[in-house]
């Protein structure tokens, strides 16, 4: 499903597919989209950072040299650099040749067939705010592409969500990209539900170790979903749908739908 509004239709927990299939696919390639979408998720997570010429790619580390066989810094390398890269043979020799994407391209290849998570990371946020800032590309490329019920925008870097705001009101845009915190270190329920509430969140995006199922039942009283990350263990993701989460950011899609098969609750 390639819309936001048709997800909320669906009763079963959504299975999102952390950069890609990433379990089976070198992560963040459109091979890994395209597995993912071959795995029935609902939706694809990805990781999106600026080059050294400026232009929103999607890799998730801050540096080249884990996934790719170039090095360094990606902020310090243009896009032309990064395109000469491969982004595959590190995973299996399988995935030679596969290049990382430009989110462009990447919205470009699976719009249409389904949802997207857009990451953004905090390295990538400028202050004070540029025009060319990383968040004011995506704004113009999701509406460039009229992907705005299709995007769902999260980050660490709570910051970015005020400016997406901004952006939208300045171009008396009606519909705004749903966005969501994600929380890496501890909060309170009270401040979980306060961060929600001030960002205009859609969803809570925290890391599962400090997620209970208290937790979960006050968001989602509030109105708020909860996709914690990144669970690939059979019995955790079990615990976790038992508890009512409204969704699963896992490198195993299969794994997940597997889980949701086997409690009932598709
Ligand atoms: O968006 C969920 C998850 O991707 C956040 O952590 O480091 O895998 O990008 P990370
Ligand atoms: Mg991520």
């Amino acid at each position: 499903m390639e819309n936001i509004k048709t997800l909320e239709q669906i009763k079963r927990p959504w299975v999102i597919a952390h950069r890609g299939y990433r379990g089976s696919y070198p992560e963040n390639t459109l091979v890994a989209f395209e597995g993912a979408i071959g795995a029935n998720s609902d939706m694809i997570e990805l990781d999106v950072s600026l080059t050294r010429d400026r232009i929103p790619v999607v890799i998730h580390d801050n540096t080249l040299d884990r996934t790719t066989n170039g090095s360094g810094p990606v902020s310090e390398h243009t896009l032309a650099e990064l395109k000469e890269l491969d982004a595959g043979s590190w995973f299996s020799t399988k995935f030679s040749g596969e290049a990382i994407p430009t989110l462009v391209e990447l919205l470009m290849s699976v719009k249409g067939r389904i949802t997207v998570n857009i990451e953004i990371k905090p390295e990538s946020f400028e202050s004070p705010a540029v025009p060319d800032g990383i968040e004011s590309q995506i704004c113009e490329l999701v509406e460039k592409l009229e992907m705005v019920d299709s995007v769902l925008i999260s980050s660490f870097e709570h910051s970015f969500f005020s400016r997406i705001q901004r952006w939208y009101r300045n171009q008396s845009k009606s519909t705004l990209p749903n966005i969501a915190p994600l929380q890496e270190v501890p909060l309170s329920e009270e401040l979980a539900l306060g961060l929600c509430s001030r960002q205009g969140a859609y969803s809570f995006h925290p890391d599962e170790n400090f997620v209970t199922p208290s937790l979960i039942e006050k968001l989602k009283k509030d109105g708020f979903r909860i996709f914690p990350y990144t669970i690939n263990e059979e019995k955790r993701m079990e615990q976790l749908i038992q508890w009512g989460v409204t969704g699963i950011i896992s490198d195993e899609p299969e794994l997940v739908w597997k889980v949701i098969r086997k409690l009932e609750v598709d």
